[in-house]
Formats: structure tokens, C-alpha cells, sequence
């Protein structure tokens, strides 16, 4: 087990810090650039040419890009995905776009969903599976049901994806695992291939899911002249994306120091909202399921109907407000509120953002990372979060790979 883990304590430690790789081996092969893609979001970091060292005159620095090559050619970047290219005019032309999903996986629709409606311009509906199933919501032909699940075997998930097949629904599988259960039974999908996940809670799939989902809208919207110069940044901000995730996961010794500010809490709430709602979910799921400490991910839209009840000068709040979001305006208002209230702030910006970073003293720690383009940026801003998770349970003295009372894949509904 320990060679398995290489130089990590814990695997889920392994898989945090393997998301610059697993991320890009989701894209390999599916990311077509143009002969003129340049890359905005490119993080440069200065490297010594080797020729120094002690004694010897320094010499001049290098600036490394480390963009990952990706074939280039035609007039306009594209996303090829082999497993659904022949389904793609059916999903176009489907009434609604349903993600169904448990746990992490449903957060990483919750995380894609804005990109969806604004690439496919078709409504979008998000399922719990358990809820789906409760409720037997009505599906129909004209549906495209989209079943996301690292595993694959998910009972719940599984159980969904049979009923809306019975339906006539075009059933399409995001998952992690060839040959399983939900890859089988689908018509069709995409694999994530972010490799094998074997801490119990999720963390380099979640990432990869999210970037699935984002090349599954780019490719229904190909075709949509009006959507070109969107798809072209967005394609360029995935292939940057690996370099910047590894750049946020130079924050671990800051977040380390963080948590031993908070293993002790009983609470701690995370606010976000557009993109960023679903990283205040996942967040908050990563803490509870491992530090076993209470957590919740809050829409902070929603803070004034009852939340902010909540809130003193002893509970931690984190919020997310990176200058990336369109909600970012919103999110500095949440912060001057909450500020009012005399919160015991945890704010996570981005390296860009003046305003908030020289505001650093009046809250109780600040989270910078790196910026993507709006849709990819809740990728980066779960890593920090991701990270907090970890120390508080090592702190906290927990087992990290596998919490009690839960299982890697729950295959009883
Ligand atoms: C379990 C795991 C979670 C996971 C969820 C859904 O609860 O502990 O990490 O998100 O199942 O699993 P799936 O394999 O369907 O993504």
C-alpha cells in the first residue's frame, strides 16, 4: 500500500496533488487547438538557468511556459469526444439536459450547469438520483439524461439511469470506469480518465468531471457561430488549467497552518454562489465527511433568509470570492455584510484582486490562488478547500482514506 502511495501519507493527499496530471489526461486527445491559440491564463514562473550556484556569478533567468502540446491545425480550436460524436445532433435537439448524480458527482454538475445552458441554450435540470427516484420525476424521449458517477456501480445512480431508459431517453455515462455498470447500460459517453481514485472521498474526479462536463458543452455548441470566440477561450483556459491547478497546490503549507487555526471548531460554514455555489458544497462535503465536523455550503443569494442568523464572531465562515465570476460584485457585498456582523472571515480571492488583498488584516485569514476563466475557476478554488479538509482531519487525528460509516462506492439503495 505505502509503494502505492509514493511519497504521500494518505492516498487522498496523493490524489489532491495528482490533479495537474489527472486533469490533463482528461483532455489528451480530445483538444484540437488553432495554428493562432495563444494562452491568457498561462501562469510564468522564473526558473535559474542551472549555471549558477555557489560561488558563481548569477546568471540570467528563464521564464518557463509549461502549456502541455496539443495537436493544432485547424482555423478554429474544437473538442472532439469519439463517444459521443454520433449523438450530438440528437442531444442538441433534445427538450431538456438532466444530471443526475450522488455526493461529489452531483456537485460537479451543479458546477458545469451555468456553461450548459449558456452552450447548449437548452434547459438544464439537475438531479439527486435518491431524489429522482423518490419522486419518479417524468422523463421522456425527447430527454437527454446525463448520468455522472466516478464508480460507475452507484446503486442510486444506476437505478435512475434504468428508469429513464425505460422512458426512451438518450441515457449518456460520465465516468471514471471502464466496463462499469453505468458505462455498459448508457447509450453512449465520455470516459473522465483522471485514473484509479481510492481515498473514499472524491477529489481528482470531482476536477475532472467538471472539465468533462465543460468539453461536453463545448461540443454541442461547434456548430453555433455565435459561440466560437466563448468556445476559443474556454478551450485555451482548459489547456492552461493543469499549470494553474499546480500552482494553487503551492498553497498547502498555508492552508496547513490554517487548519490548525480551526481543527478545534465545531462548525464552519462556506459561502459561494453562481459557478462557485457548488465549490461551498463540495467543500463543506469534504469536511464533514472527513473531519466529521459540521459543514455547510451555502448559496450566500440565500444568506439573508436565515443564515446570517447564524453568524457571530467565533463561527468560521469561508467565502468564496474569486474576481473571475460575474457574481464577484455580489460576493464583496456578502463580505461587507457579513463584515458588519463582525464574521470571522476567511476570504478566498484570486492574485489579481487588489481591493480584497490589501483588505487582508480585517479578515481572519485570506486564500489567494490563481486565476482561470469564470467556468473553470471553481476547479481551482476547490483545491485550497480540498487541501483544508485533509489537515483538519489529519489534525483532528481521522482516518483520511476511509472515513467511518461510508464506502468508496455505495451500491445499496
Ligand atoms: C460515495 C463516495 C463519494 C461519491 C459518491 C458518488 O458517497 O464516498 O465520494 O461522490 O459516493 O459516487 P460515484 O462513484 O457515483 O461518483
Amino acid at each position: 500500500e505505502q509503494i502505492m502511495k509514493g511519497e504521500y501519507d494518505h492516498f487522498m493527499l496523493k490524489e489532491i496533488f495528482e490533479q495537474p496530471d489527472s486533469l490533463l489526461n482528461s483532455m489528451r486527445g480530445r483538444i484540437e487547438l488553432s495554428a493562432s491559440s495563444v494562452f491568457s491564463h498561462v501562469p510564468t514562473e522564473e526558473i535559474a538557468d542551472g549555471t549558477g550556484g555557489p560561488g558563481k556569478k548569477t546568471t540570467p533567468k528563464q521564464v518557463r511556459f509549461n502549456v502541455p502540446s496539443f495537436p493544432r491545425g485547424l482555423d478554429k480550436p474544437r473538442i472532439v469526444l469519439g463517444g459521443l460524436s454520433e449523438h450530438l445532433n440528437t442531444m442538441n435537439r433534445s427538450r431538456r439536459l438532466m444530471f443526475v448524480g450522488c455526493g461529489t458527482s452531483f456537485h460537479a454538475a451543479v458546477a458545469a450547469r451555468g456553461f450548459i445552458e449558456e452552450m447548449a441554450e437548452i434547459p438544464v435540470d439537475l438531479q439527486l438520483a435518491s431524489d429522482l427516484m423518490d419522486r419518479q420525476c417524468p422523463i421522456f424521449r425527447e430527454d437527454t439524461c446525463i448520468f455522472l458517477s466516478q464508480s460507475g456501480e452507484t446503486a442510486d445512480t444506476l437505478q435512475a439511469l434504468r428508469y429513464a431508459k425505460a422512458r426512451g431517453a438518450l441515457c449518456v455515462g460520465v465516468t471514471n470506469t471502464v466496463g462499469s455498470a453505468i458505462a455498459r447500460e448508457t447509450d453512449c459517453g465520455v470516459y473522465i480518465h483522471c485514473g484509479a481514485e481510492i481515498g473514499v472521498a472524491s477529489t481528482k474526479a470531482y476536477t475532472s468531471q467538471i472539465v468533462v462536463l465543460t468539453m461536453i458543452a463545448l461540443a454541442m455548441a461547434a456548430n453555433k457561430n455565435d459561440k466560437a470566440a466563448r468556445s476559443e477561450e474556454v478551450i485555451n483556459a482548459l489547456v492552461s488549467l493543469p499549470e494553474i491547478v499546480r500552482k494553487a497546490l503551492q498553497l498547502d503549507k498555508h492552508i496547513q497552518s490554517l487548519a490548525k487555526e480551526l481543527y478545534e471548531e465545531q462548525s464552519l460554514l462556506v459561502f459561494g454562489r453562481g459557478y462557485n455555489y457548488s465549490t461551498s458544497l463540495e467543500a463543506a462535503l469534504k469536511v464533514k465527511e472527513l473531519a466529521y465536523m459540521h459543514s455547510e455550503g451555502i448559496n450566500a443569494g440565500e444568506m439573508k433568509h436565515g443564515p446570517l442568523a447564524l453568524i457571530d464572531s467565533n463561527l468560521p465562515v469561508i467565502v468564496v470570492c474569486t474576481k473571475t465570476d460575474a457574481v464577484y460584485p455580489k460576493m464583496v457585498s456578502v463580505i461587507e455584510q457579513l463584515r458588519a456582523r463582525q464574521a470571522r472571515l476567511i476570504v478566498l480571492c484570486t492574485e489579481d484582486d487588489e481591493e480584497l488583498i490589501s483588505q487582508k488584516d480585517k479578515f481572519a485569514s485570506l486564500i489567494i490562488v490563481p486565476s482561470s476563466v469564470d467556468i473553470l475557476q471553481p476547479v481551482v478554488n476547490i483545491v485550497p478547500l480540498q487541501l483544508l479538509s485533509y489537515h483538519l482531519t489529519v489534525l483532528r487525528e481521522f482516518d483520511v482514506d476511509q472515513p467511518r460509516n461510508l464506502a468508496k462506492s455505495v451500491t445499496v439503495t
